[in-house]
């Protein structure tokens, strides 16, 4: 399972690339804003330097809603950094344009995904991934992660070759269900990744070691 880091903030993408285990970046919009990022310039600057970070799929996400505006913009994003991975909304002109980009060899990101619906459609335009959201459904009492299992078994039957990519994961057991689900990837915030280390036995045990070798060793 490939681990992607969900923000835009560059000391939280350091540290989840220092620690060894990250194969990309997710960012959206609201990511953006949060870290006061505005200006088409320092946006594509802000990309640039997140790409300088990590090794490969940095998700940019496009603002346009119209098939030329997403095409236009899909394509100065994906000029940034071999390294971009170009993020499109679940919308009817985001799949037509998730085609164009496909048969053009630009890598994409279907975002905004909530139904097995959309995951069918997103795979046979032809997306390199699909960003099926589960927190938000979980706050809306659905539960997300059946939509995760719905889509591996949709593109297992298939043979889709578009990765499913766990998104709007809050904590752990998200990230730990999807891995036994089988997704391809999980984005998810820096404490989510850190979390993972968590647990009491570990710091008790290793309390427990160091006190038994400083007494041996006295
Ligand atoms: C994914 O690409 C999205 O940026 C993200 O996972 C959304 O998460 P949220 O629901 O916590 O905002």
């Amino acid at each position: 399972m490939q681990f992607f880091i969900d923000t835009a903030n560059l000391g939280e993408i350091k540290e989840a690339y220092d620690l060894g285990v990250l194969d990309g970046v997710t960012t959206n919009p609201s990511l953006m804003a949060k870290e006061g990022i505005s200006g088409a310039d320092n946006v594509k600057a802000h990309y640039k330097a997140i790409c300088n970070i990590v090794d490969n799929n940095v998700s940019a996400e496009v603002i346009a809603t119209d098939f030329d505006g997403i095409i236009k913009e899909g394509r100065e994003l994906a000029k940034i950094d071999d390294k971009i991975v170009v993020k499109v909304p679940m919308i009817k002109d985001g799949v037509k344009a998730i085609k164009k980009f496909s048969s053009d060899g630009i890598r994409t990101n279907c975002t905004l995904v909530f139904s097995a619906g959309q995951a069918i459609l997103a795979a046979k335009a032809g997306a390199s991934y699909l960003s099926p959201f589960i927190g938000r459904l979980d706050d809306i009492s659905q539960d997300g992660l059946d939509l995760i299992a719905q889509v591996r078994h949709i593109y297992d039957n298939y043979g889709y070759e578009t990765e499913v990519l766990a998104a709007s994961i809050r904590h752990t057991m998200h990230l730990i269900k999807c891995a036994e689900i089988g997704a391809d990837v999980a984005t998810c915030p820096l404490k989510v990744i850190m979390d993972l280390l968590k647990h009491p036995l570990t710091d008790s045990g290793l309390e427990k070691f160091l006190a038994d070798h400083k007494k041996a060793n006295q």
